[in-house]
């Protein structure tokens, strides 16, 4: 029986160890971080991820601004109020949370975000970054599969992994951070020929596809370690993920539940990427 990867109880154990970090620098009178969020649209599945994150800053005592934005603006109104928070000193960490709504162009609002206030890693400038080997702010997905998999003792190096999903969201820049890992890394995606003959030879499985339970326990091989980054309603409206748990989990070392896994550790580093933008002027100053 695979062993559970616990994505919430590291992200309250990392996220608890922030407000202590955070609450320090308040009672020193230290500058706190600021993390400013801005939500296009009514989409419900990013009404509910922008509400978590608020709520994370929340607990760690990171101040925090959520802009809500009709989803009639143009493309032209959200680029200014992107320059406005790009120019405030106060603002640490600025994201837009996507999808965007058809009149905005995606690449336009990412490149328009200062890549020094990138918290979402998304920037090409960041994105370039992580692709040359020397990574700064990185897509928080991948990096909480990375830091999840290594406070586990999943060893890297060396590995095969096998991605499903070519996102710039989440496969691509988890092929980086791997192969950073000096793992060996493949990327299969909806037009792969033999998508069983590719994931039968991963030590490590990373599923990002969107397609509820379709991972089933022939596609495993035994003994892999199987992160699930899915995140579906059932046909009974159960929360599932792309990896048929029940029939996965006898065969697998290690599994991500879902909910529970790769969810909380991708605002926790978001978390971590805010909070790091004061950490080094914060200390210096302390010294
Ligand atoms: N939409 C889905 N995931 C993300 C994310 O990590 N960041 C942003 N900005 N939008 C998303």
């Amino acid at each position: 029986m695979a062993k559970k990867l616990d994505g919430r109880q590291l992200a309250n154990k990392m996220q608890l160890e922030l407000q202590e970090e955070v609450s320090r620098w308040s009672e020193n009178n230290q500058r706190l971080p600021k993390l400013v969020v801005i939500l296009v649209g009514e989409d419900t599945a990013s009404q509910v991820y922008v509400r978590n994150k608020e709520k994370a800053a929340k607990k760690i005592g990171i101040l925090s601004e959520v802009v809500k934005l009709n989803d009639t603006i143009s493309e032209k109104e959200l680029l200014s109020l992107i320059a406005t928070y790009n120019a405030d000193d106060t603002v640490d960490g600025l994201l837009v949370q996507l999808p965007l709504p058809k009149q905005i162009n995606e690449e336009h609002v990412l490149l328009a975000i200062d890549p020094k206030k990138d918290v979402d890693g998304f920037h090409p400038m960041n994105v370039g970054k992580l692709f040359v080997g020397s990574p700064n702010m990185v897509p928080c997905t991948p990096f909480g599969i990375v830091t999840l998999l290594k406070e586990n003792g999943v060893v890297l190096a060396g590995k095969k992994v096998v991605i499903i999903g070519r996102s710039n969201i989440v496969g691509k820049p988890l092929m980086h951070l791997l192969l950073q890992e000096d793992a060996t890394v493949t990327i299969a995606h909806s037009k792969t020929k033999d998508l069983k003959a590719e994931t039968l030879t991963a030590d490590i499985l990373v599923v990002a596809i969107g397609q509820a339970e379709m991972i089933t326990a022939d596609y495993i091989k035994p003994g892999a370690v199987v992160v699930d980054v899915g995140m579906n309603r059932n046909h009974e409206g159960k929360l599932v993920g792309d990896v048929n748990f029940s029939e996965v989990e006898p065969i697998a070392s290690f599994i991500t539940p879902v909910p529970g896994g790769v969810g909380p550790m991708t605002i926790t580093m978001l978390m971590e990427q805010t909070v790091r933008q004061v950490r080094e002027e914060n200390q210096k100053r302390s010294l």
